[in-house]
């Protein structure tokens, strides 16, 4: 029975993804803070009240049984210091079984390759023991380095939504990426960066 889910620790070659704890305030307020960071996020930088408001209420999403559901878990190295946080939500449940994912890294973790660990940690969740159909990501087509990201892990560019929102005072574009299970399985088996 792939859902309800409960977030264990998941690992990768070099990456822990597991719950966000209370003591990922300072470290997870310098990321959430930080304006280069946020620059194609949705949101503006937080003060520290609002990330210990987003800290407790992340802290807790850690269960996936439908729609709106999602993890939050951050993103730790082999000694456990913290390097990010990555997203996935569920879209839907039965019959699509979609769900979007996310990344973001602090600073000094990028251009490393931690975020493409970290996600195919996550989509391997998804189209594993989730047995989720279909995983997209939604993102600023200036985001250079999650463009990237998205090509690396094998996602396909599906659509480019122009103007789709007014944000941060200014009409912005929207792409929208997107991979389904034997896509994943495949490029999982083939290519070299896999
Ligand atoms: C989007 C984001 C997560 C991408 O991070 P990233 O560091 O570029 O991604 P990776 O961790 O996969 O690193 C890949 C890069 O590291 C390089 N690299 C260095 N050592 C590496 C290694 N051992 N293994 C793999 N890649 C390595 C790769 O060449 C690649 O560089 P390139 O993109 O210039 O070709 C990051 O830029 C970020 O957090 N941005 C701010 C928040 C944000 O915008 N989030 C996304 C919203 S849609």
């Amino acid at each position: 029975m792939p859902l309800p889910y409960d977030l264990q620790p998941l690992r990768g070659p070099r990456v822990t993804l597991d719950a966000l704890r209370p003591d990922d305030l300072d470290d997870l307020h310098a990321l959430q803070s930080d304006p280069d960071v946020c620059r194609y996020l949705l949101y503006e930088p937080r003060s520290r009240d609002e990330v210990t408001r987003v800290l407790e209420r992340d802290a807790a999403a850690t269960h996936l049984e439908k729609a709106d559901d999602y993890l939050q878990p951050a993103i730790r190295d082999e000694n456990g210091a913290f390097l990010g946080t990555m997203y996935l939500e569920l879209h839907s449940v039965d019959p699509d079984r979609t769900a979007e994912i996310g990344w973001i890294l602090a600073p000094h973790a990028q251009g490393r390759g931690y975020g493409a660990e970290a996600a195919r940690v996550l989509l391997d969740l998804a189209f594993g023991d989730l047995a989720l159909h279909r995983v997209y990501a939604e993102l600023d087509p200036r985001n250079d380095a999650s463009v990237r990201l998205c090509a690396r892990l094998g996602m396909r560019h599906e659509g480019h939504f122009v103007e789709h929102m007014w944000l941060k005072g200014e009409w912005t574009d929207t792409g929208h990426y997107a991979i389904l299970e034997r896509e994943w399985h495949e490029h999982r088996n083939g290519g070299v960066n896999a």
